[in-house]
């Protein structure tokens, strides 16, 4: 008789445990950025409906945003973090192909020594990928404990003169730690991508034409743009069917969805969804574009905390979570809201380069 072969062991369902997030340190309000795009703080309240963005300083790098967000999520839940078997981290900003950061920042707050640990590039949808994949784990048996952090420096890509993005875009981090749970705490994730739309948000030119530019060929760091008439159709008229679809697909209609929480890319398109989705008029929508800006992959879980964070929102509610961009790629799920959310928290140099002393005198005591 062959063997039979034994798989991990599942659990029954997962949720998120707890949120927490990091914005950068500066508040940029819209005049800072006026001149070099000849626009106005008029005109950018209007469309978008920002009034600041959140910018972090040149010694605060995404690994140390990822890493603050990470660990206010963890010390929230009250979970030991060396039980964290995997952390995915979705951002568009991590400077380097190899390695990627997500072990950098396993390493750093203590996860399992041999936790899985890998970086997601589905720009502003990277958060909901992750999320997705976190549920999906858990109920197989693959992980316990899976830390999914979005995390966003996106200045270090934004072109003082460019009018497509750069005003749009702000720095932070947000995490939420999932775990197993005895109830539904994850619905079905709808995901998906269309690539042939991939120009629509994207770089001026790649780091491969940075590196191979001549030398009397003038050719700037490389800064990201986008098609934002065509961005915003396509958000508008199909992000709306994906909602929809998320929300039938965890058996619910949209009048039973408490918290709306989309991906702060302009508020008028969040208004939009909203209203196309038939929500309550009652439901609660995250705003937090308003004053962080947009930050990608972070922009879900940072408005997540924000909401629960301020009370506008609380522990067993019913939310709708939704991220779509890059790519182009969206996914989308609706989720219970956690009970447990971290302090409010921005990130210094002075506090970055705090922590790595202290880090290195930790490893001198051990090397003693
Ligand atoms: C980027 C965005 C705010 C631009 O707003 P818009 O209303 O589409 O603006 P348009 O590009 O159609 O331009 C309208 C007018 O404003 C002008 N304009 C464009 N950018 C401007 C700026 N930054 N400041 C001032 N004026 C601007 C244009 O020149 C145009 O002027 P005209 O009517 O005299 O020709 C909007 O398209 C958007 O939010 N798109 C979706 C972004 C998104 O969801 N991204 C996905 C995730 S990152």
């Amino acid at each position: 008789m062959s063997p039979t072969l034994r798989s991990a062991e599942p659990s029954t369902f997962s949720r998120i445990l707890a949120v927490g997030g990091v914005r950068g340190e500066y508040v940029v309000p819209n005049d800072d950025l006026v001149g070099p795009i000849d626009s106005s703080d008029e005109w950018i309240q209007r469309r978008t409906g920002i009034v600041s963005r959140r910018r972090a300083s040149q010694g605060v790098l995404v690994q140390d945003l990822a890493e603050g967000a990470g660990r206010s999520a963890v010390e929230a839940a009250g979970v030991d973090p060396a039980l964290i078997d995997v952390v995915i981290i979705s951002t568009v900003s991590w400077m380097q192909p190899t390695p990627g950061m997500a072990p950098i920042v396993a390493n750093r707050i203590g996860a399992s020594p041999s936790a899985a640990a890998y970086d997601v590039n589905a720009g502003c949808a990277g958060y909901c990928y992750g999320i997705g994949q976190a549920d999906g784990m858990i109920r197989s048996g693959l992980a316990k404990y899976v830390l999914v952090i979005g995390a966003e420096k996106l200045s270090d890509y934004a072109d003082p003169t460019d009018r497509s993005i750069s005003f749009i875009i702000g720095d932070g981090a947000g995490a939420a730690l999932v775990g197993p749970s005895d109830v539904p705490g994850i619905g079905p994730t709808i995901w998906g991508s269309d690539g042939s739309h991939s120009d629509a948000i994207t770089m001026t030119h790649t780091w491969l034409d940075y590196k191979n530019a001549s030398p009397d060929e003038k050719i700037d760091w490389p800064t990201a743009r986008q098609e934002g008439p065509s961005v915003y159709r396509w958000a508008v008229t199909e992000m709306p069917k994906m909602a929809a679809r998320a929300i039938e697909a965890a058996g619910l209609r949209p009048e039973d969805i408490d918290v709306f929480i989309p991906h702060q890319a302009n508020l008028r398109i969040v208004d939009g969804m909203a209203q196309k989705l038939g929500l309550r008029d009652d439901v609660v929508i995250a705003t937090d574009i308003v004053d962080t800006g947009n930050t990608s992959g972070a922009s879900v879980p940072l408005a997540t905390e924000r909401l629960l964070r301020e009370g506008r929102a609380h522990g067993g509610q019913i939310a709708l979570q939704f991220g779509f961009g890059a790519g182009l790629a969206y996914a989308a799920q609706v989720v219970l809201l956690p009970d447990a959310v971290g302090a409010e928290q921005t990130l210094t140099a002075a506090d970055v380069a705090a922590a790595a002393a202290a880090a290195g005198a930790t490893t001198d005591e051990a090397a003693e």
